[in-house]
């Protein structure tokens, strides 16, 4: 029971990693907030571990506000914030990416994790305790062709992790991120364009482990950090990628 008595947002929590990610929170004893914009999917979670739901739109200051001010209402205090809803553009010539799409892509990956911590940073301050957790990805350090905007959206995340946790230090706020490598969520498909035997073949070459990542994987990794087991561990970007960025 590694989270026993803590509470805890995670964005995106309706689905993938996400929902992993709170099933893992909630096993290991936090009382968890299901926030995402499919809102009957976060209810259909949460019940499911026992947890709170939110409906919440990441890249819009006001509905942000509305989850950080449900959050307090709700649990008094919170400790861990995780920002995973994220994503993608689909594989094209970067170039071609629409400005609809740019605009939504960075909206989600990266404005977000600002708002977030707008709203919720003066709370983890006053109480000079707190553990933010972004969910980036591979595609921040060891990029693939043709999801540019995707992946600059992750390099962005990984910079803006090292820049808050240096700030929050003295604060007693940990920031960190895990990089999760291709994982079985609805989001892979996004990313392969067409999900064929040839192209999951061609991604898994590139995972030394020889599989996708699982919703389990980023649920362990992140219960870690978010732990008080990681105490001393702040600004690191950590791969969940089976040796993918070797
Ligand atoms: N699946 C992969 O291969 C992979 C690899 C590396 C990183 N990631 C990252 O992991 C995170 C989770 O991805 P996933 O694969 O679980 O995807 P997913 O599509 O299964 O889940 C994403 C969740 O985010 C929610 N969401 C989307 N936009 C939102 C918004 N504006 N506000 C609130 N919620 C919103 C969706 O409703 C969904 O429930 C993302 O940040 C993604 O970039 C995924």
């Amino acid at each position: 029971m590694q989270l026993e008595g803590k509470t805890a947002i995670v964005t995106g929590g309706a689905s993938g990693f996400g929902e992993g990610i709170a099933r893992a929170f909630a096993s290991a004893g936090a009382q968890v907030m299901v926030a995402d914009i499919d809102g009957d999917g976060a209810k259909t979670i949460a019940r499911d571990i026992g947890g709170t739901a939110f409906e919440v739109d990441v890249s819009n200051g006001a509905s942000v506000q509305a989850l950080a001010d449900q959050a307090l209402k709700t649990f008094d205090q919170l400790d861990i914030l995780v920002n995973n809803a994220g994503i993608t553009h689909l594989p094209q010539a970067l170039e071609d990416v629409t400005e609809e799409d740019f605009d939504r892509v960075l909206a989600v990956n990266a404005k977000s994790v600002y708002l977030t911590a707008r709203s919720l940073v003066p709370h983890f301050k006053e109480r000079q305790t707190g553990a933010i957790l972004n969910v980036a990805s591979t595609a921040g350090v060891s990029p693939r062709p043709r999801l540019n905007w995707y992946n600059a959206s992750k390099g962005w995340m990984i910079t803006a992790t090292k820049a808050m946790a240096v700030e929050l230090a003295p604060h007693g706020v940990r920031v960190n991120a895990i990089n999760p490598v291709a994982g079985e969520t609805p989001l892979l498909k996004s990313f392969m364009g067409v999900d064929t035997p040839e192209t999951r073949a061609k991604f898994l070459s590139t995972i030394p482990l020889g599989r996708f990542s699982t919703p389990q994987d980023m649920g362990a990794a992140a219960t870690f950090l978010c732990s008080d087991a990681a105490a001393m561990i702040t600004g690191v970007a950590m791969e969940v990628d089976g040796g993918r960025c070797i």
